[in-house]
């Protein structure tokens, strides 16, 4: 199967998931990337059962309007029972590397209110150990140079993601060259660097479930 083909075959299965998990008129969370895209797509065929969606970026909200599925902000919804979304990596203890669409900061606070988070992905994105996908670190501009050289000193290699402008106005330092032995001590190392909006890392509030494509099916995962 192409990815495109595994991408396709785990957002029917999440489309499903929450189809069968969701009540009826629940609250939705959807994530960014080219995953999600499918994902959305598919959820289309069940929006008249989703009460409403809270959209993790300018983009998925678009997305979502475009299929007539409800998008809500995120301050009018009290809980939201499910949340779906793709990950950059994602290791056995279910910490995820996430932001290669820059989505980090909104995923991360979406997937904060959620009770469940669904991560769906192709099983490229599974790995032993986190980093070889360069880690997403959000920071405020005028902290860019800081941040870089504090994220030098924790043994990366920070390089600017050239023409991004996240949704939030800030920017992107991609870190190369880590080995993430410890996903929840680095993420929370990397979030008292002062300039640093969020880090990439979802460690603390790692993925509940992983629908996970492989060419022999759609394994399901749970922490
Ligand atoms: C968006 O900012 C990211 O966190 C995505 O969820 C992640 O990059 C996965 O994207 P794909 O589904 O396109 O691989």
């Amino acid at each position: 199967m192409t990815q495109d083909e595994l991408k396709q075959a785990v957002a029917r299965v999440a489309r499903d998931y929450v189809a069968d998990r969701l009540p009826v008129g629940g609250i939705l969370g959807v994530g960014t990337g080219s995953t999600a895209n499918f994902f959305i797509d598919e959820i289309a065929a069940i929006k008249d059962r989703i009460g409403g969606t809270v959209a993790s970026s300018e983009a998925t909200a678009k997305r979502l309007q475009r299929h007539g599925i409800r998008v809500l902000d995120l301050n009018d919804v009290d809980a939201m029972g499910i949340y779906v979304d793709g990950a950059d990596e994602i290791d056995h203890g279910m910490a995820m590397v996430k932001g290669g669409g820059g989505a980090l900061t909104r995923e991360k606070i979406v997937a904060a209110v959620a009770t469940t988070f669904v991560c769906i992905c192709d099983a490229s994105k599974r790995v032993a150990v986190m980093g070889k996908f360069p880690l997403p670190v959000e920071v405020i501009p005028m902290a860019r140079a800081h941040v870089a050289r504090e994220l030098v000193k924790l043994g990366g290699t920070p390089k600017l993601r050239e023409g991004m402008v996240t949704d939030n106005g800030n920017l992107i330092l991609d870190v190369h060259g880590l080995s993430i032995a410890d996903p929840v001590g680095l993420e929370r190392q990397i979030n008292q660097v002062v300039g640093v909006v969020t880090n990439g890392l979802f460690a603390e509030r790692g993925a509940d479930v992983l629908l996970l494509a492989t060419d022999g099916g759609v394994e399901t995962c749970t922490r």
